[in-house]
């Protein structure tokens, strides 16, 4: 299959790219396209066959449920019966943005879309693309993360073609994506708000809105979700993290000489400032740790540079977890396996 790249201003959209996406979206194909937290393969969410393409152009098993993207709140009535009141503020307050709401799904929703669950994942992205996209389709779009299953999720046109060229229709090129986080995905059901993947919404914001709200630990989420994966975002090296202390830099640099002693070509993922103290290795700077934004934004780009560069072992600095420092954190240790 040919895959067809549109490169989209998100500041000044060409709905002509935009109806032809939608045309392909409502025809059952496959549209790659950018929202404010990374790029999502997106298709019909109510028709079984498109939405059975997702998984086999991502390689990814069937037990690993989508998200459903909307682009008016109503269109929550239609997927999701018994919302509960806190979602309804959880949307309110959150929405359009990085927020995924997990509630009991209508039977309009196909099972291929939630594999087989009773709920059903549901978002309201903020990025401008997708909004237009999903608007202009007329159709809820299922899109998981525009990767290669177990790869780095895609932060740009790039990482999308890189993994998926060739086996899905098209490419809404619109750069770089703002947050490079996924979305933070809520359960809500059952009158229980849990919180089974920390993402662009900080949790401390979540319990501002809602004060009674709990985040299921690493090892919670695999035993309790379905589709969950210990290893994932990962790279093609192996990743170590270097323990977030005072003494960060020495272990850095002590685990790094351990392993170049073996014979391995290493890499860094160092804190803004850093390089020099590195001096000898692949340094790549995530950005300063006095903003986590920053270090979101770079992090998936980052792990795929290295496989680019071939590097064989990453040791990723870790950073504070309060704030999106948690979601970053959930992401290299998923890297690191
Ligand atoms: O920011 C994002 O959320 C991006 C963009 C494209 O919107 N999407 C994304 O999708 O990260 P994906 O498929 O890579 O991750 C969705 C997560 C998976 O971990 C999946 O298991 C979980 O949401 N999920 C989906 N439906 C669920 C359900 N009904 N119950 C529990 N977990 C669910
Ligand atoms: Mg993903």
């Amino acid at each position: 299959m040919i895959t067809y790249t549109k490169v989209i201003d998100p500041n000044d959209i060409d709905l002509k790219f935009i109806q032809d996406a939608a045309d392909v979206i409502r025809s059952g194909g496959l549209v790659a396209f950018p929202t404010e937290t990374v790029y999502g393969l997106g298709a019909n969410a109510l028709d079984p066959k498109a939405v059975s393409k997702i998984f086999e152009a991502k390689r990814r098993p069937l037990d690993d449920p989508l998200i459903v993207h909307i682009n008016d709140a109503a269109d929550l009535e239609k997927l999701t019966k018994d919302i509960p009141e806190k979602a309804y503020e959880l949307a309110r307050v959150f929405w359009p943005g990085p927020l995924t709401l997990i509630l009991s799904k209508k039977d309009i929703v196909p099972d291929i879309t939630t594999c087989g669950l009773d709920t059903v994942a549901i978002r309201m992205p903020s990025g401008s693309i997708a909004r237009e996209l999903i608007k202009i389709s007329g159709v809820p779009i299922a899109a998981p993360s525009a990767n290669l299953f177990g790869r780095p999720s895609s932060t740009n046109a790039h990482h999308v073609k890189n993994d998926l060229e060739g086996y899905i229709d098209m490419i809404l090129d619109g750069g770089k994506t703002l947050i490079g986080v996924e979305s933070t995905v809520i359960e809500m059901v059952d009158s229980k708000a849990v919180i089974l993947r920390p993402g662009g919404i900080d949790i401390e914001e979540i319990r501002k809105v809602i004060k009674d709200v709990k985040v299921f630990s690493e090892q919670e989420v695999l035993q309790n979700s379905p589709g969950k994966y210990p290893q994932h975002y990962s790279p093609k090296a192996k990743v170590i993290i270097s323990r977030e202390s005072a003494s960060q830099k020495k272990t850095t640099l002590e685990l790094a000489g351990k392993f170049k002693a073996k014979g391995l070509n290493v890499g860094i993922m160092a804190k803004s400032g850093r390089q020099k103290e590195y001096a000898g290795y692949n340094v790549k700077e995530m950005g300063s740790e006095n903003d986590l934004k920053e270090i979101a934004a770079n992090l998936f780009h980052i792990l795929r540079e290295f496989d680019t560069d071939g590097v064989q072992l990453i040791i990723a600095e870790a950073v504070k977890e309060p704030g999106l420092g948690l979601a970053i954190m959930n992401r290299l240790r998923k890297a690191a396996g």
